[in-house]
């Protein structure tokens, strides 16, 4: 698959998600599921962007570390499990374990995927910025940041596209 074509995990993202994966410091994996991502060219570099709330376990976990992959489903794949991935958090369950979801090592140390993935991007963090959520238009701003909680994006250059 060609790294610049998001029409496949496009359809995942607006249908069920995709699952956002990130290590702690002791190397256990926990998978949260998204349904905002875009991939581009910036800084000469094949990117993609992951939107995270602060609220979120992974938001913490994306602070300190290196690496993330995006692992999407095969067409209509683990609804459950994107449900339960969605709704619960890392910090109060071991997501995988309840979702009885396997892993298994990317490409580098620190790169988890999970097993049954369509494909997956594996990443590198570049960078990061906090999106100011003053400078959206009101009916977006009222819709999705009704109580602040604004995102932090998070680009990391696609070092590996498998499937
Ligand atoms: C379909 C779907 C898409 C979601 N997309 C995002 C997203 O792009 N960014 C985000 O911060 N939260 C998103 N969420 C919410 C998180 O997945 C949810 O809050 C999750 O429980 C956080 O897990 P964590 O605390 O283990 O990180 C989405 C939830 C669902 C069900």
């Amino acid at each position: 698959m060609n790294h610049c074509n998001f029409d496949k995990p496009c359809g995942a993202l607006e249908g069920s998600g995709a699952l956002l994966v990130v290590l702690d410091n002791k190397k256990r994996v926990n998978a949260m599921t998204i349904g905002w991502a875009q991939t581009g060219v910036i800084w000469g570099r094949r990117v993609m962007t992951v939107l995270v709330r602060p609220s979120r376990y992974t938001h913490e976990l994306l602070e300190n570390a290196r690496y993330f992959s995006v692992c999407v489903p095969v067409s209509g794949g683990w609804k459950k499990e994107l449900a339960f991935c969605g709704s619960k958090s890392g910090r109060d369950c071991d997501k995988l374990r309840a979702c009885a979801l396997k892993t298994r090592d990317g490409s580098k140390r620190g790169i988890k995927l999970i097993e049954g993935a369509g494909f997956w991007y594996e990443c590198e963090i570049l960078s990061k910025a906090e999106m100011p959520s003053s400078a959206l238009p009101e009916a977006i701003r009222k819709k999705y940041y009704p109580a602040g909680d604004s995102h932090t994006l998070y680009f990391g250059e696609i070092i590996h596209l498998g499937k």
